[in-house]
């Protein structure tokens, strides 16, 4: 199979295909930086951009017409010890998102993988961000054993790494029935829900938006444990700063306590009171298998 070949997606105004040229990369970097809101210092540079992609990094764009509008980087990688990929770059750029453009580069860069033998792609992402926990949970099936604390250091220029930088490390293990079932559009919602409704969560959304936390101890000896987050933290984060930096404060203790415990963060249900709700993260003592 030609994992370099053109895919189209239902929509038949947009393609995926490579970024070959330097004038494509160029493009690429532009869209980064619009989509972040990065100062020079903080933007791929173009000629690493161009080295990774000679050395085997898949750089995809999804264009509408001849309009870049979102793009996936993604880098060969080592984790475990097993050849893989880590993407570090998936963004789709306004007004083009929430028409599923994010949904279709995962797949295409998971189907690049397999076409050349390689089983799993490595990302991260910011866990107070309830859209990308619904994208990388419940649409994509991916599973995290390890939070880092400012991955990308305290802040960079970028407006969304305002609240720090830290990180959800996600393994998607693209052969397995899991991603598989993801992949048809069986959701694990409805066990998922039922699950974190018999739950006491570590952290929970009170009545008025502020995160209470209850005892650690207590939920780190029991076998489960939900992670409520905001629905958009981005409303937050812009109107009441000192409340986003509590969400983040208190999301980042119980994260590392149920990591550092043995958990696994393996599901994401996002509104689980209603549409203005916050989401939940249900996670789970179990064997290690993302080793
Ligand atoms: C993350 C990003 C790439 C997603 O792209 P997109 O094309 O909008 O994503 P999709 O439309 O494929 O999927 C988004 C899903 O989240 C859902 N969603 C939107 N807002 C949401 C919210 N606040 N909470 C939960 N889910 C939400 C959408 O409904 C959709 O799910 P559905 O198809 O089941 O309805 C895009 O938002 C982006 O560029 N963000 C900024 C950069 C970034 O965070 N990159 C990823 C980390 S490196």
């Amino acid at each position: 199979m030609d994992s370099r070949k053109a895919v189209s997606s239902h929509n038949p105004q947009l393609v995926i295909r490579e970024l070959e040229s330097i004038s494509d990369l160029r493009r690429a970097i532009q869209l980064e930086q619009q989509v972040w809101d990065l100062s020079d210092v903080d933007v791929t540079p173009l000629t690493t951009a161009i080295a990774a992609q000679a050395a085997g990094a898949f750089w995809l764009g999804a264009f509408d017409g001849t309009d870049l509008v979102g793009i996936a980087y993604a880098f060969p990688s080592l984790h475990h010890g097993r050849p893989g990929f880590h993407s570090h770059l998936l963004a789709v750029r306004d007004p083009y998102g929430h028409r599923g453009i994010g949904y279709k580069l995962k797949l295409a860069q998971r189907e690049r993988a397999l076409a050349l033998g390689v089983g799993e792609i490595t990302w991260t992402f910011d866990p107070l961000r309830s859209r990308n926990a619904h994208l990388n949970f419940a649409k994509l099936g991916v599973l995290s054993d390890k939070y880092i604390i400012d991955f990308y250091g305290p802040r960079t220029s970028s407006l969304l790494h305002a609240n720090g930088t830290d990180r959800l490390w996600v393994t998607w293990q693209l052969g397995t029935r899991r991603v598989g079932d993801r992949l048809q559009g069986k959701e694990m919602r409805a066990e998922a829900l039922d699950t974190l409704m018999h739950l006491e969560p570590l952290v929970r959304f009170n009545g008025d938006g502020v995160p209470v936390q209850a005892d650690v101890p207590t939920a780190v000896s029991r076998q489960r444990i939900a992670i409520e987050i905001p629905g958009d933290i981005d409303l937050i984060e812009r109107d009441d700063m000192p409340l986003a930096r509590k969400w983040r404060e208190a999301t980042r203790a119980a994260f590392t306590a149920a990591v550092e415990s043995g958990f696994l963060v393996r599901e994401f249900c996002r509104s689980i009171r209603g549409q203005q709700g916050p989401g939940a993260y249900l996670l789970e003592k179990e064997e290690p298998y993302l080793h």
